[in-house]
C-alpha cells in the first residue's frame, strides 16, 4: 500500500486484502513495542530489541551521542518522528523541510522549525533546513557548518502527483524523479566522501509497496521508488568497505500523504512511531544490515528479499533459440518450486556459465526439467545406497594436528592454546574438530569420486552440512582408518544431496563418526525421496538473546593456511577460479569456520577441555572471505551449546542451526582427574577400574553393554557416587550419578564394597543380606562380576 494510490476511500479498502501483512485486521492490532515479534503476522520476523535497550523506552540502550543526523522532509509525518526520535537519543539533528504542499507546490520554514522547536524544548540539539532536496549540498553544509560532521543521512521527503498513466504529464513525472530519486541521489553524495573519510555512514532511502508491486495511479511515483531501491543496492555495494551502509524501506504511516486515502482509524493507527525505530537501529553503528530492504508499519516490520524460478534451459546446441521454445517451457520458467535466493550479480549470473557448458556438452538440453537430471536419465539411487567406499589409511605425526589449530584461527597470542599448537606442552593435544581431517580423505581419490555410475561433477559439489561424533579424544599422531558407506542420496530438485557416513578408527577402536551432507548443483530431479532417517539434523537456536558471543578475526591467508591440511579446491585460493563459481575472490573452507565455531564453545563453556566435546553439527549457509570476522553466538541448553556463526561485518549468517553437545562437569569428570570423594577406600578401587577398561577397551563395551551406578555409602549416609559406563563410546568410569540413566544402581557401604571386591563375601550373599542393594536391571549384575573379579585379580 503507498500514499496516494486509490482516489477514493472505499476504493483503498478494495487495496487491503492484496497487503502481504493481513490488511486492516493486523493494522487495527497495534502495538506499540518496536520490535517485538508480532504472532499474530504469518511469517514475519520482527526486531529483537537490542540488549540493553528498555522496552518502550525510546531513550535507553542504542544512543547516537555525537552523531549528525540529516532527515529530509523532516517537517512531518514519518520525518519529524524519525527527527525526534534521533535527538532523543543523543544525535545532532538537521531538520530539513521545504514546507511546500504535498503535491509540491510552494514553500514555507514554518513545518521545519516547527519540529526544532519540540525537539530544543525536549533538550534535543537540532536545526532547520528550509531547502529542497534537489539542492542536495546545502543540506549536508547545514549539518556541517552547525555540527561539524554528518553521519547519517535518512532520506524521506516526497510528494504525490497520481495520475492514472495516459494523464501523466512530463512535469508530472519529472517532479516526482526529481523529488524523490534525484533529491535522494544529490544529498547522499553531498554526504558521501565525508562518511567514506570518517569510515562510517549509514544511509536511508524511502521506497514505497507502490514501487515493490506497483499501484493504479502512481506510475511516476513508483518507478522513482524502485529507483531508490536500485540506488541503496549499489551505495552498499560500494561503500561497504568504508562502513558505510544503505538500506531501503517501505514505509506504511499515517501522515499527510496518506490521510486523504485512508479511514481516520487507520491513520491514526499505523503511527509514523511505529516505524522509526527500524531507521534509527538501521543507522546505529552495531548493526550490520546492509543493503537490505524492509517492509515496515503498524510495529511490524519484515524483511524482502528476491527469490528466482529454477528456470529452464530453451536452446539447444547448433539450433536457433526460437519463441516456440520458449512457449513450451513457459510453466517451468514460471515455475517456482525449488526457488533460488540470489543475493548478489554474481549469485545471479553464476547460473549462465553452468548452462552454456551444459549447452555445449549437450548433457542437458530441452528436457523438462533442464538444470537437473531428468526422471529419464536413468540415475537409481538404489544401486549407490549402501555402497562401502575403500578404505582410507590416514598417517599424520604431531605436525597435523598444530597445522590444523592454526588454520582455525589457534594462536600463541592465547596462552591457552599452546597445548593445540606446541607438540611440547605438558597437555598437548588435538583439537576435537580435527576429527574431520582424516574422515575427508574419503570424498577425494579413490573415496567417493570413484563410485562407478555415480558420475559427481566436482565442480558443483557444494558442502551442506556437518556432523562429527567423537567416541574419546584423538590422538595426537597415527594411522587412523577411516571407512565410509553413502547413507543415502535425496532429491532436492535442484540437486542431489549425498550422505556420507565415515567411521574412522584407531585400531579397532572407534574413534569418531562423521556425516557429510553433500550437495551436488543439478544432479537432482531423479524422482528420489526427499528426507531421510538417517539424516543428523539440525536444530534452530532457542529465540532469546545468546548467552556467550566470541569472535575471531580470520586472516587474510586463513584459507590458504586451512587447505593445508588436505582440502586442495582451488576455490579457497585460487581468484580465477574462484570467479568462476560466482564469487569475487576465494572464500574460507566451511569446514575452517565449523572449526572456529567449535573451538569458540570449547573454550567458553569447556575450558579448552577435549574430554568434554561430544559432538557438533552444523549447516553451511552463506560464504565467508578470509579475512572477515566470525562471530559465534551461543546459547546453552544443558550439555547442548546451539551456536550460529555470522560474519560480524556483513551481520550475514555463515553457519546455521548448529550445536555442539559436552560432557558436564560436574556430573562427568574425566578419570584422569575425578573429584576426590572423602577418602573412600573405594574411591580407589573405582579409579584402577576406569584405568582397566580404558585398556579393555571395546571389547568389553560389546560383552557388557550396560551402565552401572555406585551409591557408597559411609555412617549410612551416600558419602560417593561412581558410574561405570560400558554403554557409550569405549567404556569410561567416572564419579557422580550416570548420565542419562543407569541399567542397574547399587548401593553398599564403603565397607562391604571392598570385601565384595577382595573376594571376602560374594555379591549374591551380600544382596541376600541386605548389605547390597541393587535397583534396576538385577540381571546385569552378574556381567558386573566380570569386572569386580578382574580387578581383584591385580
Ligand atoms: P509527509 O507529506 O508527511 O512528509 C513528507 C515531507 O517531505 C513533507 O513535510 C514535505 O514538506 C517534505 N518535502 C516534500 N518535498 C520536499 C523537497 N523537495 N525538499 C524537502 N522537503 C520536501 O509524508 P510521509 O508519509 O511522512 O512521507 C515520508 C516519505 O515516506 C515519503 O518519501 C513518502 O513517499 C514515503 N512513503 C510514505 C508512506 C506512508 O504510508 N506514509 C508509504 C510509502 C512511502
Amino acid at each position: 500500500m503507498a500514499p496516494g494510490a486509490p482516489l477514493s476511500r472505499s476504493s483503498q479498502f478494495t487495496t487491503f486484502p492484496r497487503d502481504p501483512r493481513g490488511g486492516p485486521t493486523h493494522a487495527r492490532c497495534s502495538r506499540p513495542a518496536p520490535g517485538r515479534c508480532h504472532g499474530s503476522v504469518p511469517g514475519a520476523c520482527l526486531l529483537r530489541l537490542a540488549p540493553g535497550a528498555r522496552r518502550g523506552s525510546m531513550s535507553a540502550g542504542l544512543r547516537f551521542d555525537g552523531r549528525v543526523v540529516l532527515v529530509t522532509g523532516a517537517g512531518g509525518g514519518l520525518g519529524r518522528a524519525y527527527a525526534l526520535a534521533f535527538a532523543e537519543r543523543g544525535a545532532s539533528v538537521v531538520v530539513n523541510d521545504l514546507g511546500g504542499d504535498s503535491k509540491g507546490h510552494g514553500k514555507s520554514s514554518s513545518a521545519a522549525d516547527k519540529v526544532v522547536e519540540e525537539i530544543r524544548a525536549k533538550g534535543g540539539k537540532a536545526v532547520a533546513n528550509y531547502d529542497s532536496v534537489e539542492a542536495g549540498e546545502k543540506l549536508v553544509l547545514s549539518a556541517l557548518e552547525t555540527f561539524g560532521r554528518i553521519d547519517i543521512v535518512i532520506n524521506n521527503a516526497g510528494i504525490l502527483r497520481d495520475r492514472s498513466f495516459a494523464r501523466i504529464s512530463d512535469e508530472d513525472w519529472d517532479i516526482i524523479h526529481r523529488v524523490h530519486l534525484k533529491g535522494s541521489f544529490l544529498v547522499t553524495r553531498a554526504a558521501w566522501n565525508r562518511m567514506k573519510n570518517q569510515k562510517f555512514g549509514r544511509i536511508i532511502m524511502t521506497s514505497s509497496a507502490a514501487g515493490i508491486y506497483g499501484n493504479f495511479g502512481q506510475a511516476n511515483y513508483s518507478a522513482a521508488k524502485l529507483g531508490l531501491l536500485g540506488l541503496s543496492n549499489t551505495l552498499a555495494i560500494e561503500g561497504r568497505k568504508y562502513n558505510i551502509h544503505s538500506n531501503t524501506i517501505a514505509p506504511t504511516a499515517g501522515s499527510r500523504l496518506t490521510q486523504a486515502i485512508m479511514p481516520q482509524d487507520l491513520v491514526d493507527a499505523f503511527k509514523p512511531e511505529y516505524v522509526a525505530p527500524l531507521v534509527l537501529w538501521l543507522c546505529h553503528e552495531r548493526c550490520q544490515e546492509n543493503g537490505g530492504l524492509f517492509e515496515v508499519g503498524a510495529g511490524w516490520i519484515g524483511k524482502l528479499r528476491w527469490e528466482r524460478s529454477l528456470g529452464s534451459i530453451v536452446r539447444e546446441k547448433n539450433h536457433p533459440m526460437t519463441p516456440e521454445a520458449v512457449q513450451d517451457k513457459w510453466e517451468k520458467i514460471c515455475d517456482f518450486d525449488n526457488a533460488s535466493k540470489p543475493r548478489t550479480i554474481q549469485e545471479s549470473v553464476s547460473i549462465l556459465n553452468d548452462v552454456l557448458s551444459q549447452i555445449e556438452s549437450e548433457e542437458v538440453s530441452m528436457n523438462p526439467t533442464s538444470y537437473t537430471r531428468s526422471a529419464s536419465s536413468g540415475f537409481d539411487p538404489s544401486k549407490y545406497v549402501g555402497q562401502k567406499l575403500p578404505t582410507v589409511v590416514y598417517n599424520y605425526t604431531h605436525l597435523q594436528p598444530i597445522l590444523y589449530a592454526l588454520g582455525v584461527g589457534m594462536t600463541t597470542k592465547d596462552p591457552d592454546h599452546l597445548k593445540f599448537v606446541f607438540e611440547g606442552s605438558e597437555a598437548f593435544c588435538c583439537l576435537p574438530t580435527f576429527g574431520v581431517i582424516p574422515a575427508q580423505a574419503s570424498l577425494w581419490d579413490g573415496g567417493l569420486a570413484s563410485v562407478p555410475g555415480l558420475n559427481i561433477d566436482f565442480t558443483k559439489l557444494l558442502h551442506g552440512e556437518q556432523y562429527l561424533e567423537l567416541y574419546k579424544p584423538l590422538p595426537t599422531s597415527g594411522p587412523l582408518t577411516s571407512e565410509s558407506t553413502i547413507a543415502d542420496i535425496l532429491d532436492k530438485g535442484s540437486g542431489a544431496l549425498i550422505l556420507l557416513d565415515v567411521h574412522t578408527y584407531c585400531g579397532k577402536d572407534l574413534l569418531c563418526y562423521n556425516q557429510f551432507s553433500l550437495f551436488v548443483v543439478g544432479a537432482g530431479g531423479f524422482g528420489g525421496k526427499r528426507t531421510s532417517e538417517k539424516a543428523k539434523v539440525t536444530v534452530n537456536p532457542p529465540n532469546r538473546t545468546p548467552d556467550a558471543v566470541l569472535s575471531d578475526v580470520t586472516t587474510v591467508d586463513q584459507a590458504a593456511l586451512y587447505r593445508l591440511s588436505g582440502d586442495w579446491n582451488p576455490l579457497h585460493v585460487d581468484p580465477g577460479f574462484a570467479a568462476l563459481g560466482g564469487f569475487q575472490k576465494p572464500i574460507l573452507h566451511g569446514l575452517c569456520s565449523f572449526g572456529f565455531a567449535a573451538r569458540h564453545v570449547l573454550k567458553h563453556f569447556a575450558n579448552n577441555d577435549v574430554t568434554r566435546f561430544k559432538a557438533i553439527k552444523v549447516r553451511f549457509v552463506k560464504p565467508v572471505f578470509p579475512g572477515q570476522t566470525l562471530q559465534t553466538d551461543m546459547w546453552k541448553e544443558g550439555n547442548r551449546i546451539h551456536i550460529q556463526t555470522k560474519v560480524k561485518e556483513t551481520g550475514e549468517v555463515a553457519i546455521a542451526g548448529a550445536y555442539v553437545d559436552l560432557t558436564s562437569t560436574l556430573d562427568k569428570p574425566s578419570v584422569k582427574n575425578p573429584i576426590k570423594a572423602s577418602g573412600l577406600q573405594s574411591d580407589l578401587v573405582f579409579e584402577e577400574i576406569g584405568r582397566r577398561i580404558k585398556e579393555v577397551g571395546n571389547q568389553l563395551v560389546k560383552k557388557v553393554n550396560a551402565i552401572f551406578q555406585w551409591d557408597i555409602t559411609k555412617d549410612g549416609e551416600t558419602a560417593a557416587q561412581w558410574t561405570i559406563d560400558l554403554k557409550n563410546g569405549s567404556g569410561e568410569v567416572y564419579q557422580g550419578p550416570a548420565q542419562g540413566s543407569a541399567d542397574t544402581t547399587f548401593t553398599l557401604s564403603d565397607q562391604d564394597f571392598m570385601e565384595v571386591v577382595l573376594g571376602k563375601i560374594n555379591p549374591q550373599k551380600a544382596f541376600f543380606s541386605g548389605k547390597l542393594k541393587v535397583k534396576g536391571n538385577i540381571m546385569l549384575s552378574q556381567k558386573l562380576e566380570m569386572i569386580l573379579k578382574d580387578y581383584a585379580k591385580l
